[in-house]
């Protein structure tokens, strides 16, 4: 299904579920109280079970609101296997060694601290994940969580969620990642040692970002092929590039819009690009303290964006990127992005050669505060003699809109129906919400291309449903698939046949 036509039919349902369906575009006069409204009913969400389904089942279930105790030695999966919608899991300081998958509503997984010891999920080096959910409603707090192999927490299309107050070091290719999720808070986590982004969020709407350390990693905080986002008060340093918004190519969801970047601190994120070759985030000159490709209307505000040797922004098109392959279906530009008044120092001091040659081109020996390489419009920078910028001449010298503080958060009003109650199929769902995470259409991410996996698989959707139940070691220049097994076997067969037909 296009883009539109999920837009269009998602809108559909929700209007038929007489939902209603606001983005809290909140005005700040007189706004905290409703800000905090808004945050307070996604930390609630799982304790009142506020769905968003109107479903009477879940509502029903959701008032029983159990808690669970997991200590040192027991399974927190069993815990969460026994749960009912609205329940609390909560786990005990101890040592963790497992998987936590969520497929059911409106679940607390919630740590205890005590005296300073937390309970950690330790996935040895040898487990794929720590904490899988494609429930909605789902809330993961106090975890320390170490040594994974592929993330830390992963949503797969679960909306409504609070990840908040983890504490997570080398978990892999992604730290906190939601894929395909709507209204979500991230904060107050703390993330270093991951291999691509600390942070990602994945073909995702109305997402809070704020308040989250994130250090060591290739990239910080990443918002990609997502719309409606805030990524506010963090700190950032020591990355190889800080916060990305991307439009990655050859994804399901094509775009990426309406992103304010503000009051974070953007420092030194000079770390060695330790990303996986050939995938795009490799491609991250370290350096680089916030990086624009092909997103439109983006606000840059009130950070602090010092020390980065490369550049303190890049701004770039699909085809000035390293890695990358033109995909039909994305606009390539970046499009309206707004630097508005930022605190710029000492940044572009030993720039990657192609800003060198750029600075040559335009006669300069000051590395960037700013630059942007190829095409885009609309865009504009404020204060701009301040600063040292490159390709930028042709960008408005002041911008319509001052400030952003009038938008509090871009999170909803009211929660968001679940995915798989819209238009989208069940194997749709699936795919997007895991399997994009990892396979684009044609372009190499993780693992190989949708493309070559069809032409291996024609006519063969069993093929794959046995394949990802327990893949086994294919090609020596990707990584090792993580299993699937935690999707039943008519849950593989329906991705199956979903990944055999996706065109694009
Ligand atoms: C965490 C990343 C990741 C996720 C998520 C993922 N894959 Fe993969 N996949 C890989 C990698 C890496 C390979 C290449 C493995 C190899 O060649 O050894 C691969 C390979 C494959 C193959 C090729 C097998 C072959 O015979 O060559 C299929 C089919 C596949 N994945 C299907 C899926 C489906 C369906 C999903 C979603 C349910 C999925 N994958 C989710 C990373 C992932």
């Amino acid at each position: 299904m296009s883009k539109k036509g999920l837009v269009l039919g998602l809108i559909a349902v929700i209007v038929a579920a007489g939902a209603g369906y606001t983005v809290a575009r909140k005005q700040l006069a007189g706004a905290t109280g409703a800000e905090m409204a808004s945050a307070q009913s996604l930390l609630t969400a799982s304790r009142t079970g506020a769905s968003g389904k109107g479903d009477a089942n879940a509502l029903i279930t959701a008032s029983t609101g159990k808690i669970m105790v997991v200590k040192a030695g027991e399974s927190i999966q069993a815990a969460v296997a026994q749960a009912k919608p609205g329940d609390t899991v909560q786990v005990m300081p101890g040592t963790y060694n497992e998987t936590v998958y969520i497929d059911k509503d409106n679940i607390t997984l919630m740590g205890v601290i005590q005296e300073g010891q937390w309970p950690v999920l330790d996935g040895m080096g040898k487990l794929n994940d720590a904490v899988l959910y494609s429930g909605n409603g789902i809330r993961v707090e106090n975890l320390k969580i170490v040594k994974f192999k592929g993330n830390a927490i992963m949503g797969q299309a679960g909306n409504n969620f609070v990840i908040r107050h983890n504490w997570i070091e080398d978990t892999g290719v992604y730290g906190i990642f939601p894929q395909f999720g709507q209204n979500g808070l991230i904060q107050y986590n703390v993330l270093s040692g991951i291999e691509d982004a600390a942070i990602y969020v994945g073909m995702s709407d109305n997402i809070q970002v704020d308040h989250n350390e994130v250090h060591g990693n290739v990239a910080g905080i990443e918002i990609e092929n997502s719309r409606h986002a805030v990524v506010e008060n963090n700190m950032v340093y020591d990355n190889a590039g800080g916060i990305l918004t991307f439009v990655t190519p050859w994804l399901p969801i094509k775009t990426t819009f309406d992103v304010i970047i503000r009051n974070n601190f953007v420092v030194g994120n000079n770390h060695k690009n330790f990303g996986a070759v050939g995938s795009i985030v490799s491609g991250v000159p370290s350096g680089t303290g916030i990086i624009v490709m092909a997103a439109k209307d983006v606000v840059i505000e009130n950070n602090v964006i010092r020390d980065n040797k490369n550049a303190g922004i890049i701004v770039a098109d699909h085809k000035s990127f390293a890695n990358i392959t033109i995909d039909p279906d994305s606009d390539p530009y970046p499009d309206r992005v707004s630097v508005l008044a930022n605190l710029f120092s000492n940044n572009g001091y030993e720039p990657i050669s192609d800003v060198k040659a750029l600075m040559a081109a335009s006669l300069t020996s000051h590395g960037p505060d700013i630059v942007a390489v190829g095409g885009g419009k609309g865009s504009c920078m404020i204060d701009r003699a301040a600063h040292s910028t490159l390709g930028i001449s042709s960008w408005a010298t002041t911008c319509a809109k001052t400030t952003s503080a009038d938008i509090v958060t871009l999170l909803l009003d009211k929660p968001a129906v679940s995915r798989s109650t819209a238009t989208t199929t069940k194997g749709q769902v699936l795919y997007n919400g895991i399997c994009a995470g990892c396979h684009t259409y044609s372009a190499r991410m993780i693992g190989p291309p949708t493309q070559i996996i069809q032409a291996l698989y024609a006519g063969n959707p069993q093929g794959i449903a046995d394949y990802i139940a327990k893949p086994t070691k294919k090609r020596d220049d990707f990584p090792p698939m993580p299993s699937q097994g935690h999707l039943d076997p008519e849950m593989r067969r329906l991705v199956a046949e979903y990944m055999l037909s996706v065109k694009q």
